[in-house]
Formats: structure tokens, sequence, C-alpha cells
């Protein structure tokens, strides 16, 4: 007779949720829901409510989103369907999601999204399309998204951008492109993000750099260029990125670079250059950089330093030049300025000597290295 009743009320129970939560979906607050397990397979047949504000749909197998999938959720603010097997999203998938804030996208199949499916969101902060296989964008696609600030779209199969595609995203602080095949940027793509703070161009194929792409960018931190095929950059690329504090610019293929680059970044904590052909430095590349303590210089072809070079570098701590097989010169006043230096790597080089006094001035210094190069003898005033 319990046993019964207990089943009556487990019974009625389940009715009673099931009425408002779906069955293969967990509802986890009065307004969010969860769906997710290889069990879920076609989004239509969940019945999802229509007044959630957070819908969280991940790991099921999901290859589509059809028309008017979400239709009628008006309140939807955070809509994540990440990690599952998307391939296809109809035009009409996302329509009447006019309050969306944030869409998250990543770890599915999608190679492509069609014209305006994005045509409604004019409130989305957040777009995060990274790891898909995206080949191309349409030009057209975020022109609506006027109030976005964060857009991934990093890990893709992005050959090219259109010019314009990102002409409409004028509050936009975020831009993620790393990790696509992008070989060439349009002359105005970054025109009018005049807000943006961080731009990921990293592991591209980027092999120059054009003048004027980046001038708009006054509010730009971080600039990540690295593992690109960089062989060029335009004299006075970073000349108005007075807020810049971080610029990658590794692993490329840089044989030279422009007279006084680096000149108006007065506030870099972190610059890398490593991983270049660089022949030779301008004898004038370095503006005031007080907040920068140290600077790798490895694995490059330079022959020689310019003396003063490293002059504006008042504050550096750490200064590694290293691993460059050709460089035998060093010249009297190469490290000139630097009077806050602790730490010299000068190891694995081809220096077969050292001019009288290269060290003099250096009244912090703790630790040299010169070991790996082609040193005979020491010049009796190193450091006088
Ligand atoms: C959503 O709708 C269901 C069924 O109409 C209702 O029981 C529930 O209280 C609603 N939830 C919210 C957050 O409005
Ligand atoms: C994408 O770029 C942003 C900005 O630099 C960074 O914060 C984020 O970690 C990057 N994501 C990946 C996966 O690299
Ligand atoms: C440089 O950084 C300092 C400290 O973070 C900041 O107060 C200053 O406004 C920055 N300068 C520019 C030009 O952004
Ligand atoms: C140091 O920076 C100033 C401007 O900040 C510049 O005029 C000068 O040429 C720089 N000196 C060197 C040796 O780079
Ligand atoms: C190292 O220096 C010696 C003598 O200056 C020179 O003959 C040799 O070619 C240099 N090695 C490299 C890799 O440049």
């Amino acid at each position: 007779m319990l046993v019964f009743r207990l089943a009556v009320i487990i019974h009625l129970f389940l009715q009673l949720n099931a009425s408002v939560c779906p069955e293969k979906c967990e509802c986890i607050l009065k307004d969010a829901i969860r769906c997710s397990g290889p069990g879920i397979e076609d989004l239509a047949s969940l019945g999802l409510p229509t007044n959630m504000t957070h819908i969280l749909i991940t790991n099921t197998k999901a290859t589509d989103l059809k028309d008017k999938v979400f239709s009628g959720m008006t309140v939807l603010q955070r809509l994540i369907l990440s990690s599952n097997q998307l391939f296809l999203i109809l035009p009409g998938a996302f329509k009447g999601l006019v309050k969306l804030k944030t869409l998250k996208l990543f770890d599915n199949k999608l190679t492509q999204l069609p014209t305006g499916v994005f045509g409604e969101m004019m409130d989305l902060q957040q777009l995060i399309l990274e790891n898909n296989l995206l080949k191309d964008i349409e030009w057209s696609l975020f022109d609506k998204l006027v109030n976005l600030q964060e857009l991934f779209l990093n890990k893709n199969h992005l050959t090219e951008l259109p010019e314009g595609v990102l002409r409409n995203l004028a509050k936009l602080k975020l831009l993620n492109l790393s990790r696509n095949y992008l070989a060439a940027l349009p002359r105005n793509i970054f025109s009018t993000l005049t807000r943006l703070e961080k731009l990921a161009l990293y592991m591209n194929r980027l092999s120059s750099i054009d003048s004027g792409v980046f001038d708009n960018l006054r509010e730009l931190q971080e600039l990540l260029l690295h593992s690109n095929g960089i062989q060029s950059i335009a004299p006075g690329t970073f000349h108005n990125l007075l807020k810049l504090k971080s610029l990658t610019l590794s692993q490329n293929k840089l044989q030279l670079l422009p007279h006084g680059l680096f000149l108006h970044l007065h506030n870099l904590t972190k610059l890398t250059l490593y991983g270049n052909p660089l022949g030779s430095l301008p004898e004038i590349l370095f503006g005031e950089m007080r907040i920068l303590r140290s600077l790798w210089v490895y694995d490059t072809k330079l022959s020689m330093v310019p003396d003063f070079v490293f002059g504006n570098l008042t504050n550096l701590e750490l200064l590694v030049l290293t691993f460059n097989p050709e460089l035998s010169v060093l010249p009297r006043n190469v490290f000139s300025g630097l009077n806050e230096l602790l730490t010299l790597s000068l190891h694995t080089n081809n220096l077969s000597s050292l001019p009288e006094g290269i060290f003099q001035g250096l009244q912090k210094l703790q630790e040299i290295s010169l070991f790996h190069n082609r040193i005979e003898v020491l010049p009796k005033n190193l450091f006088l």
C-alpha cells in the first residue's frame, strides 16, 4: 500500500515536473535550463520552455539548428551551444532572440554561417565562434551587432576577411582571429574599431603589415602578431598605439625593422622579437619605456648590434642576447643606458672578443653569461 502510494506520488511529481522541465534537461534555476548528453539529437523535439533567460545545450549529437528552434524566446539572454556536432545553422534559427547578450557556439563543426543569421541581436555583447571550420564569412554577417564587445573567431579556417566585415562593431573591445589561415588584412579592416583593447592575430599566415592598418586603434593594449610569416612591417605601423602594453612579433620572418618602429610605445611591459631572421637592428628603435623589465633577442641572424640602441630602456632588468650564431661584434657602447640591468645573457653567440669597458655603467649588474662563444681573452678593463 505504502509502495503504491509512493509510486503514485512520484508519478504525479514527475508529471508535474515534466510539464515545466523537458525530460532530457535539467532546470537548474527558475529561469535556466541545461540539456546535455549524447541522447540528444534533435533540439526541436526537446520541448524547451520559452520563458528561460539562460539555455545551455552542450555535448549533444545535435548537428543542426533549424529555423525558429528558439522561437518565442524573447527573454533569452545567454544561449550556450558549445561542444555539439553543429554543422548547419539555418538563416532563421535565432529569429526573435532580441534580448540575447551572449551566444557561444564554440567547439562545433560549422563551415559557414548564413546571411542575416545574427540579424536581430542588437544587444549581443559576446559572440564565440572559436574552434569551428569556418572558411569564409559573409561581408554583412556582423552588421547588426552594434553592441558587440567580444568576438572570438579563433581556431577556424579563415583565409581572408571581407573588407568592411567589422565596420559596425564600434564597441568591440576584444577580437580574437588567432589560429586561422589569414594571409592578408584589408587596408581598412580595423578602421572603425576605436575602442578595441585586445587584438589577437597570432598563428596565421600574414606576410606583411601594411601602412595604416592599426592607425585608429588608439585604445589597444594588447597586439599579438607572433607566429605568422611576417616579412615586412610598414614604418610607423605602431605610432598611434600609445596605450599598448603587450606586443608580440616573435617567430616571424622579419629580416629588418623600420627606423623608430617602437618609438612611441612608452607603456610597453612586454615585447617579443625572438625567432626572426633579423640581420640588423636600426640605430633608433626603442623610445622611452619605463615599465619594460625584460627583453629577449635570441634566435636571430644579427651579426652586430648598434651602439646605444637600448639606451632608452632605462629600467630594463634582464637582457637576453643569445643563440645568435652570427653575432660576432658588440661595440663599446652597446649597453649604454641600461642603468638598472641585473642580468645580461650573452651566451651561445659567435663573439671572439669584447671591447674594453663594454660593461661600464652597468652598476647593478649581478650576472653575465658568456659561455658558448669564441672568446679566448677577456680585455682588462671590462667593467671600468
Ligand atoms: C515559465 O513558464 C512555466 C510554464 O508556463 C511556469 O510554470 C514558470 O513559472 C515560468 N518561469 C518563469 C521564470 O517565468
Ligand atoms: C584570444 O585572444 C584574447 C585576446 O588576446 C585572449 O585573451 C584569449 O586568451 C585568446 N584565446 C585563445 C584561445 O587564444
Ligand atoms: C600608461 O600606463 C599608466 C599605468 O598603467 C597609465 O596611468 C597611463 O595612462 C598609460 N598611458 C597611456 C598613454 O595610456
Ligand atoms: C630615445 O627616445 C627618444 C624619444 O623618446 C628619441 O628621440 C631617441 O632617438 C631615442 N634614442 C635612442 C638611442 O633610441
Ligand atoms: C663566426 O665568426 C667567424 C670569425 O669572425 C667567422 O669566420 C664565422 O663565419 C662566424 N660564424 C657564423 C655562423 O657567422
